[in-house]
């Protein structure tokens, strides 16, 4: 392989079933088991911490690098997840949502660096600023959109001080630090790599300054493009170089009618009549994230017709209509897919976060028949 680029898969902390809809989802996630899980129940000592430890797994044996753990305001804390994962696991990187206004730097990084002990240095933070305003109130934190992406690039410059260990002082707007500072053995840990995402002007500037890969979802070609032009003048400005990675659901079967048939097996069941329901990641219930707003402008909810939302060669935007998340996913051959992602690395993207229900099961497919095809054209 001629280009390094990582691949990643999603960890579901949010539950998992054959269908994207969270009615239907059967492999015993955090709510009491209904009728339809096939996995056992509340009050066994199976829990939903060993089907995640499974897709976990299944990366492994299906060559993924690595895997998203993904918050939301549901969902399973993920540094608690990671640290539960990387003892089942031996090889894979947990790249895990962090949100600096929640934890002071000192501790986060204690809790990152036992992290990477525990992992064999496995960790990668994914820095969450902040989906939206009404999920930041709800843990308590009422700052606004700007200042909250303040906050994270002080929090980074603080975590890159306490890196280079002790006595570290930081006299900052938000932070204070005297004598702080990692100690050994703490300190001999590979400080976790910084992934960073936010659309809005104010989290370029934090990424020009802080991150190592900056993180997208996927939109028009033209348009990330432009985005990774804009950031790489940023970076340069300031002495540094910026990685890009894109995280993207992909429906990938033999042959690309099969692959049309499985987005529109959701889209068929979807109950286009209920009111669609706030999700803290997006602009939906009130929401000030630029890029989910960004998502919702590419849906363009333009009708109930299935074939309005194919926006190009294996492009479909009508999934961020049949369930909450990013708009955007690749539909087709296992070669097509390949195709599109090996695009996309030509573009300049050296890291990807793949997606796909049930993640156990499609883990292993696109191991098998994708990844295998992207490695072999780069
Ligand atoms: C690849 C990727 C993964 C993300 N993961 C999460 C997540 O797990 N939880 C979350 O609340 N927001 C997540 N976000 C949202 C962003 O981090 C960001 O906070 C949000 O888009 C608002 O920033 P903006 O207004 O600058 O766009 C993710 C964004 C991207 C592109």
């Amino acid at each position: 392989m001629g280009q390094q680029v990582e691949f990643f898969w999603r960890i579901p902390t949010h539950g998992d079933g054959r269908s994207v809809s969270s009615k239907a989802w059967n492999r015993g996630d955090w709510k009491t088991a209904t009728s339809h899980s096939i996995a056992p129940g509340n009050g066994d000592s199976w829990g939903y911490i060993d089907y995640m430890a499974m897709v976990a797994k299944a990366c492994e044996v299906a060559g993924f690098d690595g895997a998203l753990v993904p918050t939301s305001l549901p969902s399973d804390e993920p540094l608690m997840v990671a640290a539960a994962l990387a003892r089942e696991t031996r090889t894979l990187r947990f790249m895990t949502a962090f949100q600096p206004g929640f934890i002071t730097p000192a501790y986060a990084a204690k809790m990152g660096a036992t992290l990477q002990r525990i992992s064999g240095n496995r960790l990668e933070w994914n820095v969450i600023t902040g989906g939206s305003a009404p999920a930041q109130r709800a843990y308590g934190d009422f700052l606004p959109h700007d200042d909250r992406y303040g906050r994270t690039g002080e929090w980074l410059e603080v975590i890159e001080g306490l890196w280079r260990g002790s006595p570290f002082d930081h006299q900052g707007e938000r932070f204070q630090l005297e004598g702080g500072g990692l100690s050994t053995p703490l300190l001999h840990t590979r400080k976790p790599g910084v992934y960073f995402s936010g659309s809005s002007e104010a989290a370029l500037a934090v990424a020009a300054r802080h991150a190592d890969f900056y993180l997208m979802w996927l939109e028009p070609l033209a348009d990330m493009q432009a985005m990774m032009q804009r950031l790489n003048q940023m970076a340069q400005a300031q002495g540094r170089q910026l990685k890009y990675g894109l995280r993207v659901d992909i429906f990938a079967r033999e042959t690309e009618a099969e692959a049309w048939d499985e987005a529109r097996r959701l889209w068929d069941k979807h109950d286009f009549s209920a009111p669609r329901k706030a999700n803290p990641m997006t602009s939906v219930g009130g929401g000030d994230s630029v890029g989910a707003q960004r998502q919702a402008a590419l849906r363009q909810e333009k009708s109930e017709n299935f074939a309005d939302y194919i926006i190009g060669p294996n492009l479909w935007s009508g999934l961020g209509l049949v369930r909450p998340g990013p708009t955007i996913g690749i539909v087709g051959s296992y070669q097509q897919v390949a195709d599109r992602l090996t695009e996309y690395v030509r573009a300049g993207f050296s890291n990807f976060i793949l997606a796909a229900n049930p993640h156990l099961e499609e883990a292993i497919r696109i191991g098998e028949e994708v990844l295998p095809r992207i490695r072999e054209q780069l």
